[in-house]
Order: structure tokens, then C-alpha cells, then sequence
């Protein structure tokens, strides 16, 4: 992926909110057409990045899903990042800005909401090391 690491600068929107709620692992959605401008060759897949920043605010890692989320079978493809680190309030309408490193594994999907969460808290430790 020539394209890599590929950053990303935009406000943060409201997403489905399953994340939170039954995954308890909360993710930033940008907009649409962040969605529609991705490259071509930044394909479908988990990734993890080297920087995520909200506003001004520090530095973190993340990891961010690309796709369709075939789990809960969304019509729409969305990129959700998952910064890897406790917010205590919601931030929509701020600046998120993201470096997307390198691609982990496709996006896949699962018989139980169980096996999602284990399959991203796996992400998560990829990422982390
Ligand atoms: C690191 C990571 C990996 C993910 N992997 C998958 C996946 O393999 N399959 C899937 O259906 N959704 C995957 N998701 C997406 C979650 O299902 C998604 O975050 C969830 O639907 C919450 O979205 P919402 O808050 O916009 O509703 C992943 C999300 C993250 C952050």
C-alpha cells in the first residue's frame, strides 16, 4: 500500500454507537467524505496508527477498523478509530487527526458479539506491541 501511513484530519461524527454500548470499546467515526476520499490501494481492513489526536490534545495510539463491519451487516462503509486510551466525555465535532500505519488483518465476520470483542482486544495488543 503505496499510500501508507496515510493521515487523516476531520471532525468527529456520531457513528451507530454499538461500539460503546455493547463493545465497550468506544470509536471515533469521521465523515463521509473522509470515507469516499480514501485512496484506492487503502483497502478494506483493520490497521493500527501511530498517532491519534483529538483537537490539540496528546498523542495516542489506535487502532481503526475500515469497512462495512459485517457483524452488524451496515449498509455504509465507515472508518472508526479506537484510541487507545480512556475518554471521560464524548468528543464529536472535534478535530480528530490520525497516522495510519500499517494494515493488520481484514475485516471479518463472527457468530457472537464475544468473539468480536476478543478478535479487536487482539488488535488492540498487536497495536500495543
Ligand atoms: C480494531 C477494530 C477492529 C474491528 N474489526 C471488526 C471486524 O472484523 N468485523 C466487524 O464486523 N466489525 C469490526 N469492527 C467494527 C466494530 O464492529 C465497530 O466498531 C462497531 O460496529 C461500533 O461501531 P459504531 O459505534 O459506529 O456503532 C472493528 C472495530 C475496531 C476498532
Amino acid at each position: 500500500m503505496k499510500n501508507l501511513p496515510y493521515f487523516c484530519r476531520c471532525e468527529v461524527m456520531r457513528g451507530f454507537g454499538h461500539g460503546s454500548k455493547q463493545l465497550s470499546i468506544p470509536t471515533a467515526n469521521f465523515p463521509e467524505q473522509v470515507v469516499d476520499n480514501l485512496p484506492s490501494d487503502v483497502s478494506i481492513g483493520i490497521y493500527y496508527g501511530l498517532e491519534a489526536r483529538v483537537g490539540t490534545g496528546e498523542v495516542h495510539k489506535m487502532v481503526v477498523s475500515i469497512g462495512w463491519n459485517p457483524y452488524y451487516k451496515n449498509m455504509k462503509k465507515s472508518i472508526e478509530t479506537h484510541i487507545m486510551r480512556t475518554f471521560k466525555e464524548d468528543f464529536y465535532g472535534e478535530i480528530l487527526n490520525v497516522a495510519i500505519a500499517d494494515y493488520l488483518r481484514t475485516e471479518k465476520n463472527f457468530d457472537s458479539l464475544e468473539s468480536l470483542i476478543s478478535a479487536i482486544q487482539g488488535d488492540i495488543e498487536e497495536a500495543k506491541k
